[in-house]
């Protein structure tokens, strides 16, 4: 189960995500927003963090105008690892190297032939589980 999450600023990229889920027959839940009025992009990290802080969802692609307000937010949260792509190289290396749990997106920054293919390669590429990268990661939560 993937928790999706967006603000007015990734509403219609969101749509395109959609879109490509529904294709590959992929299961969601979509936290919201569910149109082009402003909201706050808090809102809608967090949900999207609890749910797979919490186990609910398995991971998560959030959205904003740039991304980045989004995934600072969801990085708030313990165990949730929000990266950042705009390109296939880093939805890869991010999953490999950080098993990283959400992709973020910016709607203002990516366009939708792009973003489908990060969206494809996040959540098809397994985390490296390789010593130094599972130390790392490990080391990102503690104190
Ligand atoms: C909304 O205008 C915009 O600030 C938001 O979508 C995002 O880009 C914030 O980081």
């Amino acid at each position: 189960m993937i928790a999706l999450g967006c603000d007015h600023g990734g509403y219609e990229l969101m749509q395109e995500v959609i879109a490509y889920l529904e294709k590959k027959g992929l299961e969601y839940q979509n936290f919201g927003c569910d149109s082009t009025a402003a909201v706050d992009y808090p809102v809608y990290a967090k949900k999207v963090a609890r749910a797979v802080q919490s186990g609910q969802c398995e991971k998560g692609i959030l959205i904003c105008g740039t991304g980045i307000g989004i995934s600072i937010a969801a990085n708030r949260f313990r165990g949730i690892r929000a990266a950042l792509c705009g390109d296939c190289f880093s939805a890869e290396a991010t999953r490999l190297h950080n098993d990283a749990n959400i992709l973020a997106m910016g709607g203002r920054v990516t366009g939708p032939g792009l973003a489908v293919k990060i969206v494809d390669t996040f959540l098809n590429t397994e985390f490296s589980k390789e010593e130094r990268h599972v130390n790392r990661v490990r080391g990102i939560d503690e104190d």
